[in-house]
């Protein structure tokens, strides 16, 4: 007997194989399943970000466990789950490295202008060697202000350090490890963002961070500040960083996420010169994909089976 699983996207071979021949893998076409294909549903692998919700878990009767590709759950409804008794797993660790390794990619690309010098580089613009254009903000020694100090921005501190920077943190809860080990110091929200130079968001999408930086927060920063998101696009609020940028409340943004996923293609964010915009991509290396993948299928396949979830959330 071949187990059901419902997949949200169409999965690529390495997952595939490694789910194996024991499961019999529908793909959420347009339009979403029939109702038989979704009673039938053992085992749900959301590879996308679908919204799974206590509607759509109560079309799966049949249903034993929700596998994440990814370590973030804000599309899942985890209090609905938990009242089915249908365990959740994620992909936790592995990808804090690669993430932070894109907090920082996206920071220097848009403290020295990598986006607007690569277009100027290849324009018939670019005739001679200019000392006086494209001048960026020195990212070495200055004040970093990491918001979230979960793994992710432990990951990003560290690499701070590398670049001689002074690390402010602000997290729902002190970090002892975090400031024992790489002196970085906790202060309240309002005096980082006062602070920083560079703000790095590295928290998860909880009703607490929801549009945790709005019109007041964004006025509290400095003019030359930049802001880089690699949480969720919900956790700014979008309309109150485009009047920031526009009225040069800050100096600029690097969103790696945003709300919605991908902005609407007339989006005032996607003609701004100091924006830089990519899709979501702070954990697409091979080596954490390929990580995430061997977690997330080990969790479908242990809950198909009703053991312990290696990497269960909820
Ligand atoms: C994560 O792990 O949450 C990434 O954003 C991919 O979903």
């Amino acid at each position: 007997m071949r187990y059901n699983v419902l997949a949200d996207e169409p999965l690529p071979e390495e997952i595939m194989d490694m789910i194996g021949a024991d499961c019999q893998v529908r793909v959420w076409l347009a339009g979403g399943p029939d109702a038989e294909a979704l009673r039938a549903t053992e085992g749900l692998f959301t590879y996308g970000h679908l919204i799974v919700d206590g509607t759509l878990m109560g079309r799966m009767p049949n249903l034993k466990v929700i596998s994440n590709f990814g370590v973030g759950v804000d599309h899942i409804d985890l209090v609905a789950a938990r009242q089915r008794g249908v365990p959740v797993g994620n992909t936790p660790h592995v990808l804090d490295g690669a993430t932070a390794d894109m907090t920082f990619a996206l920071l220097l690309a848009a403290a020295r202008n990598l986006v607007p010098g690569d277009r100027y580089a290849r324009s018939a613009s670019f005739t001679h060697y200019d000392p006086s254009i494209l001048l960026g903000q020195a990212v070495g020694g200055a004040m970093l202000g990491i918001i979230g100090m979960g793994n992710i921005g432990l990951q990003v501190a560290r690499r701070a350090r590398g670049f001689d920077m002074t690390v402010l943190y602000h997290n729902r809860r002190r970090n002892p490890q975090a400031e024992a080990e790489l002196s970085v110091s906790y202060v309240t929200l309002p005096e980082l963002l006062s602070r920083a130079d560079f703000v790095t968001l590295n928290v998860p999408l909880t009703p607490e961070t929801r549009a945790m930086i709005g019109r007041d927060e964004l006025a509290q920063m400095k003019p030359t500040a930049i802001l880089i998101n690699l949480a969720r696009g919900g956790v700014i609020d979008h309309a109150a960083l485009v009047e920031a940028l526009e009225n040069g409340e800050i100096a600029g943004a690097a969103l790696d996420v945003t709300a919605p996923e991908p902005l609407p293609r007339d989006h005032p964010l996607l003609r701004m010169d100091n924006v830089i915009i990519t899709p979501h991509l702070g954990s697409a290396t091979r080596q954490a994909r390929h990580a995430m993948a061997q977690i997330s299928v080990d969790n479908l396949k242990a809950g198909l089976r009703g053991s312990a979830l290696p990497a269960r959330i909820a």
